[in-house]
């Protein structure tokens, strides 16, 4: 039996509307300060409670390259009496916040490759954050988009996409299935404090969908994937406590590590250097040279962490075509991020062009897909 090739068919993309400037959400976050530090003045002229400090556009964009995000609850966001998402919850008949997003990026992917839903088998939601349990999201957007076959969510933070296909890849190699959507929604502002100056301008709302599907049946052009590759390593240094084991009383849901933390120091120090080796040795072990590679979807996290990833990857600074950047417009989208990137900048590429899509994050977690594009 020959062996079968797994490909991406297309890609699809739901951008929220709405978008916060750093200018807007440094007035809103500072106009909290203000508010917490005159109401809170007695116990902080006792030492009881820390003075907080306001948050600056300029730090903003220099520590991160991020000059806007895109959002699905803009007006809460910048309440300073709130500083934080808020959406009426929704009955259960009613399609789910995060499914319907997800949809939305499924049936734009879908749409891209001319694919009948009823061809499809199976759905995998890969995010880093689902908005319950059970019934899965994967389950409710199979159903929603008239899908067959099977369903299921997976998390692995920032890397939840590259997991995602490596996934869906396996099960075409091994005959499971012929055509997997990976659909990664991603309501960053909804895990993120708001109200912590270290990181409250990192996150943005974004909905990302590949369609991943055997060779035989894929439309043109399409991308092979000749090589994915996973890799995970334990730490604290992002982390994000929320759970149904410790949110028992209203009190601690929302408390500072019930939500995303990191120290964003140490991350851009041990991650850079696991990335840009990886990314060598799986190109090495592919028959690739890393230097010649026409482009890299990264991650979208640090504008300065891509820069050195790229530049010890391809052997010099980056140009904005060789590693594209959406982080400026589109925030961190954790998993959504590199897909992004893909999805915005692909189409130019000739046939025989080989790129690596790369994410990295929470876990810590890194994934490569190796792409070579097929006229
Ligand atoms: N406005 C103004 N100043 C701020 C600020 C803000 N919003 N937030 C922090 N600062 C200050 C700090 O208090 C600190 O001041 P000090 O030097 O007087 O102590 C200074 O700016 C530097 O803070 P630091 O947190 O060390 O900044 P940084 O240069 O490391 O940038 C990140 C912060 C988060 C942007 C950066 O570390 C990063 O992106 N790391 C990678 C994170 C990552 O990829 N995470 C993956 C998540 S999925």
């Amino acid at each position: 039996m020959s062996e079968i090739i797994p490909v991406i068919s297309a890609t699809g993309l739901f951008t929220p509307p709405e978008t916060i400037t750093n200018e807007e959400l440094v007035a809103s976050f500072n106009a909290y300060v203000e508010l917490f530090n005159a109401r809170h003045a007695a116990e902080i002229a006792a030492g009881t409670v820390a003075e907080l400090a306001p948050s600056s556009v300029e730090f903003i964009e220099k520590a991160s390259g991020i000059k806007a995000r895109h959002v699905l609850s803009k007006a809460s966001l910048l309440d300073p009496e709130i500083i934080a998402p808020r959406w009426p919850e929704r009955p259960n008949e009613e399609v789910s916040v995060m499914a319907e997003m997800g949809i939305k990026a499924a049936q734009d992917a879908l749409q891209r490759a001319g694919r009948d839903p009823k061809d499809v088998d199976a759905v995998l939601c890969a995010a880093s954050n689902m908005q319950r349990p059970y019934p899965a999201m994967a389950i409710e957007i199979q159903d929603a988009l008239g899908i067959e076959g099977f369903a299921f969510d997976m998390n692995v933070a920032c890397s939840s996409a590259t997991f995602g296909i490596q996934t869906a890849a396996d099960f075409i190699r091994a005959g499971n299935a012929r055509s997997v959507l990976v659909v990664s929604p991603e309501i960053c502002t909804g895990h993120n404090n708001m109200k912590n100056r270290d990181s409250h301008f990192i996150f943005g709302d974004v909905a990302t969908a590949v369609l991943v599907e055997a060779q035989d049946m894929a439309p043109h052009p399409h991308w092979q994937i000749i090589g994915t590759r996973l890799k995970t390593v334990y730490s604290n240094n992002i982390r994000n406590n929320f759970g149904f084991l410790n949110c028992a009383t209203p009190e601690t849901i929302g408390t500072p590590d019930k939500l995303f933390v990191q120290e964003g120091r140490k991350v851009f120090k041990e991650v850079v250097p696991m990335v840009a080796t990886m990314i060598c040795e799986h190109s090495g072990d592919l028959g690739l040279d890393h230097a010649g590679l026409r482009r890299l979807w990264l991650h979208q996290a640090n504008q300065g962490m891509n820069r050195l990833i790229a530049q010890r990857v391809l052997g010099h600074e980056a140009s904005e075509d060789e590693s594209p950047t959406v982080l400026d417009t589109y925030g961190n989208t954790s998993s959504a991020g590199s897909i992004i990137a893909f999805h915005l900048n692909n189409a130019d590429l000739a046939a025989g062009d080989t790129g690596v899509i790369c994410s990295f994050g929470a876990g810590y977690s890194a994934g490569t897909v190796f792409i070579r594009k097929v006229a």
